[in-house]
């Protein structure tokens, strides 16, 4: 995801230095090339030598340090950086950096680099409110800057508040979302996600194994790369992702509901959700008694909501470009052609989900894409964020391709 991008991560003199660390190794982890320069304060709080370890890139520490200097030196590492991160950056990097002070490896090579700067703040509650370092990090937002602001929580220093380092991941997410490539600008998508869960009785559910992770991993590609998403979730045990909407619903009613009051506007519709296709027909207000051997459950259709979208009128607005997914045991390109046809879709997903590395509840998906003019491509083993960049690029190379879009 971040290969070939090189990553300046700068760490301030905070308690949520240590935090830092875990941020490095989601970049490394990520392929990104991490240089890490420390401030004097930092390594109070942290040794160079973890950043070290886990970058696999020597730490800077000191403007002068002659090695640096002769190889690389503070202007040759902010000219050849994709992105700067300053996590967690303090009170004071952030004033010193509003004020143009240029003193430190740090400060001098943000003032030099012409790459995007996202700052990660964490500070006391009272520090972050003080309106001199508002008005820093406002002149900061002004010039350009990216800030991921701090969320509240009880803060090292005693005081509950705002000022806590935002989480590794979503600073993560933050970088990914600045360095991508922004092709879905201006684009409405709505994505649905996980299971539905249709209510037996107050304790007891009909569902299925969908873990949500394909939808969501659908969600973060999109946001990244511009759009404006809203996905409407099933009951997952997934974070809620980085930037994007998330209203949640447990039954396909529910769903069905939501998407129709939302649809109009958008652009692309994915439904990655694994919608039941029945209910029971009655739901019980108290528990069922066990009595007997054997009990019947009736059960009554769902509505099938990507059909309703696939034949629906949207009078002067163009049609959503819709995309479906097809989990599949058996026949998988048959069944899956079908539903393309009578859903009316642009694009199926099929996957096969009697495979171990395929489907409900793993990280991996081996997805055959099926697209309206009769063609097809197989994306082989891939991870579920690596099949979700691929999904999208064939919606927007399609995308631009309708007219009106
Ligand atoms: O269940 P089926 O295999 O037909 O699902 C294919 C596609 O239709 C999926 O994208 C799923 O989200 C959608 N679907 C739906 N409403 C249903 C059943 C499925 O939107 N009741």
């Amino acid at each position: 995801m971040l290969s070939n991008k090189k990553i300046i991560l700068g760490v301030s003199g905070g308690i949520a230095a240590y935090k830092a660390v875990e941020l490095t190794r989601l970049l490394t982890k990520a392929g990104a090339d991490v240089h890490v320069i420390m401030t004097h304060a930092a390594q109070e709080f942290i040794a160079p030598l973890t950043f070290q370890t886990l970058s696999a890139n020597p730490v800077h520490t000191a403007l002068f340090d002659l090695i640096a200097e002769q190889e690389i030196g503070h202007i040759s590492l902010a000219d050849r950086a994709d992105l700067f991160i300053i996590a967690p950056a303090t009170a004071n990097i952030i004033g010193k950096i509003a004020a143009g002070i240029a003193d430190d490896m740090l400060t001098t090579t943000v003032m030099a680099t012409k790459a995007p700067v996202l700052f990660a703040p964490a500070m006391n509650v009272n520090m972050y409110t003080n309106p001199i370092y508002q008005e820093n990090e406002e002149k900061l937002r002004r010039l350009g800057y990216l800030f991921e602001a701090p969320v509240s929580g009880s803060l090292a220093c005693g005081w509950e508040g705002e000022g806590k380092l935002a989480a590794p991941e979503t600073i993560f997410d933050c970088a990914v979302a600045t360095l991508t490539k922004k092709d879905l600008s201006g684009k409405k998508v709505l994505i649905t996600a996980g299971p539905t869960r249709e209510e037996i009785d107050p304790v007891r559910y009909i569902s299925n194994y969908s873990s949500g992770k394909m939808g969501y991993a659908l969600a973060r590609a999109a946001q990244r790369r511009g759009a404006q998403v809203l996905l409407i979730s099933g009951p997952t045990s997934l974070a809620k992702p980085y930037g994007v909407t998330v209203v949640t619903v447990t039954s396909a009613n529910e769903m069905q509901r939501e998407v129709m009051a939302r649809v109009d506007a958008c652009d692309v519709v994915i439904k990655a959700a694994a919608v039941a296709d029945y209910r029971p027909e009655l739901r019980n207000s108290t528990k069922i008694k066990k009595k007997g051997d054997s009990a019947i459950i009736s059960l009554v259709k769902n509505p099938d909501i990507l059909s309703e979208l696939g034949k629906m009128d949207y009078g002067s607005r163009p049609r959503p470009f819709l995309v479906g997914f097809a989990a599949e045991t058996d026949a998988l390109a048959e069944n899956a052609a079908k539903k393309l046809f009578e859903k009316r879709l642009d694009i199926i997903v099929a996957n096969d989900v009697s495979k171990a590395d395929a489907g409900f509840n793993v990280d991996t998906n081996r997805a055959l894409l099926f697209f309206k003019d009769g063609s097809s491509t197989d994306c082989g083993l891939m991870s579920k964020d690596q099949l979700a960049v691929t999904i999208l690029d064939h919606v927007i190379s399609r995308l631009t391709e309708q007219p009106g879009a």
